[in-house]
């Protein structure tokens, strides 16, 4: 059994939908969701699931080490960031290799990097005149954003679409495809 972290700060659609996915499911299991804030949506769906939590306090957000300790202690294999809104310490990233998976919700190269989080993500996209979004799946590296891209899904966009209409569009991407997505990385590097 693979068993994942999955990292969020937010709502946590992506959690809920990942823990629906994965429920049974005869290699891979969701088995910690790691938060920085008590009051995500995201606590509150791994509670309701009975999935264990791990909510770091400020200082522990930055302490690589401490958060791959617990990882560790808790077998975690793979770590899934859905809307984490913290920077990935560089110990961690180390102690995961190639086991850290990004969802980010527009087509990088484009709209990542820095300041490319949450709404600003959409506004930008809309401002430029894309006609299509849509979501990168990635591994994580000490590179924001730059990790090497592992999937890629896109949407047309209409010129009139608002930020409600862009937001929506994507996410009806993240919950037909990351799953799937998450779970053929998963499947193919432990075959391999
Ligand atoms: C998603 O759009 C994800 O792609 C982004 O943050 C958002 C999180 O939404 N990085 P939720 O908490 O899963 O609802």
């Amino acid at each position: 059994m693979k068993r994942i972290a999955i990292f969020a700060s937010g709502k946590g659609s992506n959690v809920e939908n990942l823990i629906r996915y994965f429920k049974n499911h005869p290699l891979i299991g969701i088995a910690l969701v790691v938060s920085n804030n008590a009051q995500a949506g995201a606590v509150q769906i791994a509670t309701k699931n009975h999935v264990d939590v791990l909510l770091l306090a400020p200082h522990q957000v930055n302490d690589g080490v401490f958060i791959s300790q617990s990882l560790k202690a808790k077998k975690i294999n793979y770590v899934v960031l859905a809307g984490y809104l913290k920077m990935i310490p560089a110990d961690l990233i180390k102690a995961f290799p190639d086991k850290i998976i990004n969802i980010h919700p527009a087509l990088l190269p484009k709209f990542g990097g820095k300041g490319m989080y949450g709404s600003n993500i959409h506004k930008a996209v809309i401002q430029s005149g894309e006609t299509e979004s849509g979501i990168t799946v990635h591994f994580v590296n000490e590179e924001y954003d730059q990790g090497r891209i592992i999937a890629q899904k896109a949407v047309k966009l209409d010129a009139a679409d608002s930020f409600t209409e862009v937001e929506n569009k994507v996410r009806l991407l993240e919950m037909e495809w990351f799953p799937t997505i998450v779970e053929q990385v998963i499947s193919a590097t432990e075959t391999e």
